[in-house]
């Protein structure tokens, strides 16, 4: 399969007053899985349609490799798309559906076969060929839908919320395998979610979309740890707001001094987000500071609930071993385990 890069240069596309991309940039690589995450309505599906020449752009270029295809026609882009909703043919069999691109493209019935074979093969459907689609699962049949997207070896996948209807188990195992499927072909792959969970797991890079723009586009582990705004920062991952104040680029959180990221000119009140795995737990301690609201158990890890002095609910990340004896209304100290904090306005 030859993949190709995917670039998005100055894109904007307005619906009526709605601006749905605001001078949209976005490079994704040879071979790697981008996903654009973002509230609703802030313009994922419509950056996905205009690549895939579903809906054409007001302004801007699009490029497969260095070939502008900001004019071709959509049936003309290679390009496979998997939807949120199962948009298989109902009259068609599973196999018929898989090899549809293909008929379309001319290919011999035989080669038609081989390919489908062994596409539904690669997905976990090697029995199912000849079933109609209502006698499969969502699962199943968004395993097809996949199958069907890859049939004719597209330069570029593009998913849109492929996942959404299906169950959590499902969602869970089949996305790990649009991952692994994706690694082992090599195709270079826009997958659109409003799940950051589910974003962050599979991807190389994720974009956080806001109004149409990106807000910040890096690896799971950039965007987690150094988020560059206090919306990507929200969005990503769960985070304490803290109220505190700033002085001298300082918040004093829990009686100590950390130097704050970013803004340190600025002083005043701002909130210091700090991640619950951040927040350090001390039981039985004579200045305690905060006390436990609840214990949610989660397996491995647990989350404490707590409630500081000043009255500000905040999250910590433990053990469950290390957290057993913690207990509503049981005293406790928190703190602060970053070096440095990253502060937003109040
Ligand atoms: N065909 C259309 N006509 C008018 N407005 C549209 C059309 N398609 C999208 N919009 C508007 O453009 C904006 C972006 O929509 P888009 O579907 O791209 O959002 P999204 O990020 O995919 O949201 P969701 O997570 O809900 O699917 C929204 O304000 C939406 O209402
Ligand atoms: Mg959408």
């Amino acid at each position: 399969m030859s993949s190709k890069s995917l670039t998005l240069k100055n894109v904007t596309k307005k619906f009526g007053s709605v601006l749905a991309l605001d001078n949209f940039n976005l490079e994704v690589g040879v071979g790697e899985l981008v996903a654009l995450l973002g509230p609703s309505g802030c313009g994922k599906t419509t950056a996905l349609r205009v690549v895939a020449g579903l809906e054409n752009q007001d302004s801007g270029n699009l490029y497969v490799g260095d070939k502008d295809l900001s004019e071709t026609p959509a049936h003309k882009r290679n390009m496979g798309m998997v939807f949120q909703a199962y948009s298989l043919f109902p009259n068609l069999t599973v196999e018929e559906n898989v090899a549809f691109g293909l008929q379309m493209r001319k290919v011999s019935k035989h080669e038609r076969k081989k390919k489908a074979e062994s596409l539904l093969e690669l997905v976990g459907l090697p029995t199912q060929g000849q079933r109609f689609t209502y006698q499969l699962s969502g699962g199943q049949q968004q395993r097809v839908a996949l199958a069907r997207a890859l049939a004719f070896e597209p330069e570029i996948l593009l998913l849109d919320e492929p996942l959404s209807a299906l169950d959590a188990q499902v969602r869970v195992n089949l996305r790990e395998e649009i991952r692994r499927l994706q690694l082992s072909l090599g195709t270079t792959t826009l997958f659109v979610t409003h799940d950051q969970e589910e974003a962050m797991a599979i991807s190389d890079r994720v974009g956080v979309m806001s109004h149409g723009q990106l807000e910040q586009i890096d690896t799971p582990d950039t965007l987690y740890n150094k988020p560059a705004t206090s919306f990507v920062a929200s969005f990503v991952g769960t985070m304490n707001r803290i109220p505190t104040q700033l002085s001298d680029g300082q918040v004093q959180l829990f009686g100590k001094n950390f130097p704050a990221l970013k803004s340190s000119n600025e002083s005043g009140s701002v909130i210091a987000l700090i991640r619950p795995e951040s927040i350090g737990i001390t039981a039985g301690s004579q200045d305690h500071n905060a006390k436990v609201l609840t214990r949610l158990f989660m397996g491995a890890s647990s989350n404490i609930v707590c409630q500081a002095i000043d009255g500000t609910i905040i999250q910590s990340l433990m053990s469950s071993n290390e957290s057993g004896d913690l207990h509503p209304g049981s005293e406790v100290k928190l703190e602060v385990l970053n070096k440095e904090v990253l502060v937003t306005n109040a």
